[in-house]
């Protein structure tokens, strides 16, 4: 029914989910979401996220899977493939590897942040700290150097699994890590839930307040839902090319919206409790996460046990996110320009390196650096917002119209229809939805947000 792959494919039917919610699930969830919902208020912040998530998530997703497993091709080679007279369309790929790396770069920073407190938890060092202590601590941490190392330390150990082949690394990993990441994150809920802030944290996170929607909370939302999913730049697509026909595209989908919304809103359900007992500002930013875990840490017994293990299951839940975002490019460099996987990931790993670096430094040497042209922004904020907030979007859009109006109807039809079950009945709304109402909706928002 679709092309013959000429490479490795995934193997089981719960390794393919794996793999998805491994790329789904990670820092977007547990560190970014509630970054953004506390920058920009909370509950309106989280109601808008999952309408995004359900008429432009849901769609662009399976539209990825669908042209994907379609073609068996990277992002680049796919749209060749299918509309060979019209390059134009290879502009996704493009806007795809690119961001892939840029995204790779500033996750690595953060990714780096949770080695470091899972060493320094699990040497007893942030136990029997006040607030006041830790946040001193953490300030003194970004702002010297040991970020940058972390950062390479980071894109080695990514480097290390990449070469050899995501199939069954990430399988297997992911298997056994997802499920164990939400049952931790389960039982750090229910402590949230018993600290004296928690109904100002679950009200602040629940309660939208509809009056403090402006243009930058929708494309903060509409980017959430983006990044969270890892839509809009081929992930999903190059994951897609490794499913085998079998692979119930729409109910996989559906499966991985499904967990990845759930993990965000565990995360909010255990940093904004914790945030208005201990008296932090939502608002805080990219560092606010960082700065709360260690003090629910310090607060619960067993700490010294729980903080080593959560940090740790961060660090690999985004491992299995950047795995993702290296086979965009690696993908494309071994299929489409016969390069060697070997070298393919040295170039990937090296590129992001030079920007991670240069992310680290963003916290510490270069936090007053601004470039000419990316205004406001240090060199962190600049790959976080543009990436998020402007060119997954753009690459979701482009990917709808493509996959809508483009592809062969019958062939989107067939991909989301086969095997049979009972979400093939939504192909058709899916179908609907591409068309007509998710590119038009980022296609206004980005106009309202000039
Ligand atoms: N979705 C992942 C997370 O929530 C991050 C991620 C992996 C990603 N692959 C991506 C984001 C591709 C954008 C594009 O942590």
């Amino acid at each position: 029914m679709s092309e013959k792959p000429k490479h490795q494919l995934f193997a089981t039917r719960i390794g393919v989910i794996a793999a998805t919610v491994g790329s789904a699930v990670g820092l977007g969830n547990i560190w970014r979401f509630p970054y953004e919902a506390g920058v920009h208020g909370g509950g309106a912040f989280l109601a808008i996220y999952i309408v995004f998530i359900l008429i432009l998530g849901v769609p662009v997703l399976c539209a990825e899977f669908a042209l994907g497993r379609s073609t068996h091709r990277n992002v680049l080679g796919c749209f060749r493939q299918l509309k060979p007279a019209q390059p134009f369309w290879r502009i996704i790929g493009i806007i795809g590897v690119t961001s892939g790396i840029m995204i790779l770069s500033f996750y690595s920073v953060i990714a780096g942040w949770t080695l470091e407190y899972f060493f320094v938890s699990l040497r007893g060092d942030i136990a029997g700290n006040s607030t006041d202590e830790l946040h001193s601590m953490f300030g003194a941490f970004t702002t010297g150097m040991r970020p940058v190392i972390w950062t390479i330390v980071f894109l080695l150990i990514n480097y290390c699994v990449i070469v050899r082949g995501v199939q069954k690394g990430v399988e297997r990993a992911s298997n056994v890590l997802t499920p164990a990441l939400m049952v931790l994150l389960a039982v750090f809920c229910v402590n949230s839930l018993m600290m004296p802030g928690a109904a100002d944290g679950l009200s602040f996170l629940f309660k939208p307040d509809f009056s403090r929607i402006t243009p930058s909370v929708v494309i903060g939302a509409m980017g959430q839902a983006f990044f969270s999913l890892s839509l809009g730049l081929g992930c999903m697509l190059t994951y897609a090319s490794y499913f085998p026909d079998r692979t119930p595209l729409v109910r996989s989908a559906a499966v991985t919206v499904g967990l990845d919304v759930f993990t965000a809103i565990m995360a909010g359900v255990l940093i904004f409790p914790a945030v208005f007992t201990y008296g932090f500002s939502p608002q805080e930013g990219p560092t606010l996460v960082f700065e709360v875990l260690p003090a629910i840490f310090t607060q619960v017994s067993g700490g010294w046990f729980w903080a080593p293990l959560f940090f740790f299951m961060l660090f690999l839940a985004s491992l299995t996110s950047t795995i993702s975002m290296s086979e965009i490019g690696i993908a494309w460099l071994t299929q489409d320009r016969g390069m060697s996987r070997g070298k393919a990931c040295m170039l990937v790993i090296a590129i992001a390196m030079v920007c991670g670096v240069a992310c680290a430094l963003s916290f510490s040497y270069w936090a007053g650096l601004r470039l000419p042209v990316i205004g406001e922004f240090n060199i962190f904020n600049f790959f976080d917002y543009t990436s998020s907030n402007v060119l997954l979007p753009l690459g979701g859009m482009l990917i709808s119209v493509f996959a809508g109006w483009m592809l062969d109807r019958e062939v989107l039809r067939r991909q989301l229809t086969t095997p049979r079950n009972a979400f093939s009945s939504l192909a058709s709304v899916i179908a609907f939805l591409l068309r007509y109402v998710s590119p038009v909706m980022i296609l206004v928002i980005f106009i309202a947000n000039l």
